[in-house]
């Protein structure tokens, strides 16, 4: 199986590569971080993953994505799986602050993410199957006081994903929104954590199991189906008084 993984040196991400390289998987893995990126090629090689390539991106410079994927494509030649995962929870109140800081977390959240998507319905269409997954959030379903910016870009891409789904169907691809609810990996290292709150490796052996069952939207662990189904159900005039 040949696996692009962009933001791939993410705490899920990388729990995700290391089981599909201990199936022999072919990755080429796209990160920022070029000390992580190179420790994460060494992991996975270590593990039985055949590296076809890596290279490190800003993920949030669209400019670079076009090159980047033509790069990707050389090395592959044909993708069973694209994988997104990179992402950034911003500060809320400063995102309230300045039009800045939340348009910087909407690129980096959103509108990166739906670059890339452009450029992956052509390759894929093109090929004429495969499976392009992406890492949104629970936090997309419903707008809530302390990160509804963060909440709002993931929504974007919820709401995208849903559109090209049916747009890419007649082509034979396939597209999986995946909806991690609270996870314990650098991006909440500041939180404290408690029951609902699961770890990255149960979260990639959703994202392996989803990819593989041709699901279309995960909410990983299952439990936060319910727990969003409730949160939906809130009636608007109770909704905007809560603070959670
Ligand atoms: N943790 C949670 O509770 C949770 C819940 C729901 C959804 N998610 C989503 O799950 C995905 C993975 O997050 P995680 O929990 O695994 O957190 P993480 O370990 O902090 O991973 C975030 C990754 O995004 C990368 N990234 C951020 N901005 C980037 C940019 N401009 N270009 C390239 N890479 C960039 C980071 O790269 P650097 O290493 O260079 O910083 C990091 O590898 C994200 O989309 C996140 O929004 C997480």
């Amino acid at each position: 199986m040949k696996i692009l993984i962009m933001g791939a040196t993410s705490a899920i991400a990388k729990a995700t590569a290391r089981l599909y390289a201990e199936t022999g998987a072919e990755l080429f893995l796209i990160a920022r971080n070029e000390v992580r990126l190179e420790e994460l090629v060494a992991d996975l090689d270590v593990r039985g993953a055949k590296i076809s390539g890596h290279l490190t991106l800003d993920i949030s410079k669209t400019a670079g994505h076009k090159k980047a994927l033509e790069t990707v494509l050389s090395s592959l030649e044909k993708i069973d799986l694209a994988l997104i995962c990179h992402g950034d929870l911003p500060d809320q109140a400063a995102c309230e602050n300045s039009f800045k800081v939340a348009q910087k977390a909407i690129n980096v959240n959103g509108l990166s993410t739906i670059s890339l998507l452009t450029i992956f319905a052509d390759i894929f269409k093109t090929q004429g199957f495969g499976s392009i997954a992406v890492i949104t959030s629970v936090a997309g379903d419903r707008g809530r006081q302390p990160n509804f910016v963060y909440g709002a870009s993931k929504a974007l891409v919820s709401t995208y994903l849903q559109g090209l789904r049916g747009a890419l169907l007649p082509h034979g691809v396939h597209v999986i929104d995946i909806k991690p609810g609270l996870v314990d990996s650098p991006m909440t290292a500041a939180f404290e954590k408690g029951p609902l709150w699961s770890s990255p490796e149960l979260v990639a052996k959703s994202i392996v199991k989803g990819v593989s069952k041709k699901r279309l939207v995960i909410y990983t662990p299952g439990y936060w189906r319910l727990i969003m189904m409730v949160v939906v159900s809130i009636p608007e005039l109770i909704f905007q008084r809560l603070k959670f």
